[in-house]
């Protein structure tokens, strides 16, 4: 067998592997910087920092000066995008640390790869027969690097398009990448034929990611070379951490897991034993952890924006708690753990431990009431189906409870379950889509420097309309944006509600009171009616 001959890499706990990494960066000259605060500065484009890159951007587009010209971080992030899944796999969190390398218009290619690889074979010594680079499909400077510099064999280097070796995000500064895959052998390959470097199953995992950021995307598509080239390289600490330790997921690198058997011990539940179980322990242990450290940045729970991601975030972790069993309030108590478990890397935690457990306390008791009250009104409802003879909740009653008491469905679901009922959820789902649609015309009257959480909190920051209206009643010009009511798109079709915003406008926007202009934007591929211009934040009609 494969895996028998292979040497495995000696075993690290991850507060141990950022240290190491911060460290092997300095020794190349690199100044190690202190995690940046988990809210964008100056960002408007981001609600939580999601990549080591994000906050250093000015850095690289040479609008701020480094204090280094070469940087190292290991940057807290958060990744919210489908908090919904979160939990069902042992694959992803949505709280993550990044290590990185920056070079701000200082070392580029050589150095980069040279040091990758130099890191991961031998300070962390991974077997150089199980890594693969990946390189962006014309990059033969870099192919040149890893296969003349190196030595990997030409047919160890896999030349991928942009989907997969293009970084960037949006606007800004972005290039082609070169990753570094590790193959954790073929327990955990999917065994089909053809499975290698860019397979989807979890046999080649890409533990780093060098990004030769030399072009800056506009935000409309159009690349032009930074007058600077820089390195933004990243890699999961978690990720690295599962491929050292040999473990089978980011919930049980020894940090994670430790705060897993945390929560295990709390509710008397083992994992790995039940599926619904695993997924409300995992849901318990990565919401707790990017709560533990949003509270430490300063974040509050709120209706909007940042703090309603926390509430979000908070209210499920207490939600999955109590369906493991835990009796009481737990969140300040497991955030106990967290602190102790990161304090090495981010010892604003123990400083604000106090803040911390306060804000978990008290939302938790808020959470806790809307349950208790959510209960009693269940109580009633049941008691008046029952004597109606009745086994399913009405969609209306259902909604009532969501809606107005915070209850949420698949706990009335569960509770009426147990006792051989059900709801109507089709009559929820359309109950739900009425207030929708109610608020989503209310909306109207909030866009501008209203409403945090809009579609249009996704444009980027840098597209901007101006208004030519004064002396035109029409002009031709570029569309920078469409959007749809709930996401920003390539294309709309017939019958489509949406937002359009241009590069050069005549229609005249409200800022809030007044009449927004009406009329037609239209091009050779069809005609966009314009109910209503409206201003949103940055510049944008
Ligand atoms: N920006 C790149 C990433 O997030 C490398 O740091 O993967």
């Amino acid at each position: 067998m494969e895996e028998e001959k292979v040497k495995e890499p000696q075993y690290r706990g991850v507060n141990e592997l950022r240290r190491m990494f911060l460290e092997f960066f300095e020794s190349k000259g690199h100044l190690a910087m202190k995690s940046f605060s988990l809210v964008p500065h100056n960002d408007n484009s981001l609600l939580l920092i999601n990549s080591g890159m994000a906050p250093l951007k000015p850095y690289f587009t040479g609008q701020e000066i480094p204090p280094r010209r070469r940087v190292t971080t290991c940057q807290k992030c958060i990744r919210t995008g489908d908090i919904e899944n979160i939990g069902k796999t042992a694959r992803h969190g949505t709280f993550f640390e990044m290590l990185g390398n920056f070079s701000f218009g200082d070392y580029f290619k050589t150095e980069a790869i040279h040091w990758s690889w130099e890191f991961l074979t031998e300070v962390v010594g991974l077997d150089p027969d199980r890594l693969y680079p990946s390189i962006y499909v014309d990059d033969d400077e870099a192919f040149e690097i890893w296969n003349k510099e190196i030595g990997i064999p030409a047919d160890r280097i896999f030349r991928f398009g942009k989907e997969d070796n293009f970084w960037e995000h949006g606007s800004g500064p972005c290039g082609p990448c070169s990753e570094i895959y590790y193959d954790r052998g073929e327990k955990f390959g999917c065994g089909k034929p053809g499975c290698t470097v860019g397979c989807e199953c979890d046999r080649y995992i890409e533990v780093w990611n060098n990004v030769f950021s030399q072009f800056d995307n506009d935000g409309h598509g159009n690349y032009s070379e930074l007058k600077q080239k820089n390195i933004d390289t990243g890699m999961g600490l978690e990720r690295l951490a599962v491929v050292v330790q040999g473990v089978d997921s980011l919930f049980t690198v020894d940090t994670n897991k430790a705060l897993l058997d945390r929560v295990c011990a709390l509710s008397g539940k083992e994992y790995q034993k039940e599926h619904e179980t695993d997924v409300s322990l995992r849901i318990v242990t990565d919401h707790i952890k990017s709560c533990t450290f949003m509270i430490s940045d300063g974040i509050m729970p709120s209706n909007e924006g940042r703090g309603y991601v926390l509430r979000r975030l908070l209210r499920r972790a207490a939600r999955h708690g109590r369906k493991l069993g835990i009796e009481g309030k737990f969140l300040a108590d497991l955030s106990k753990t967290v602190i102790d478990l990161s304090k090495d890397g981010y010892p604003e935690l123990e400083e604000k431990q106090s803040m911390i457990f306060k804000v978990l306390s008290e939302e938790e008791d808020k959470f806790n009431k809307t349950i208790d009250q959510g209960l009693a009104i269940l109580a009633e409802m049941e008691a008046s189906m029952v004597s109606a003879g009745e086994k399913t909740l009405s969609g209306e009653n259902a909604f009532k409870l969501y809606d107005t008491y915070g209850f949420p469905l698949d706990l009335t679901r569960e509770i009426l379950e147990e006792k051989g009922c059900g709801v109507d959820e089709e009559g929820f789902n359309a109950a739900m889509k009425e207030q929708k649609d109610k608020a989503r015309k209310a909306r109207k009257a909030t866009n501008y420097m209203g409403a945090d959480v809009t579609v249009y909190q996704s444009i980027d920051p840098a597209i901007t309309s101006e208004f030519v209206g004064y002396d035109k009643l029409s002009v031709d010009s570029k569309i920078s944006v469409l959007t749809t009511e709930e996401e920003l798109v390539e294309a709309l079709t017939d019958g489509q509600t949406g937002t359009i915003i241009t590069d050069e406008t005549t229609f005249y926007g409200t800022m809030g009171g007044q009449q927004g202009d009406k009329g037609i934007i239209s091009n050779e591929n069809g005609e966009f009616k314009v109910k209503d211009t409206i201003h949103l934040q940055g510049g944008k009609i």
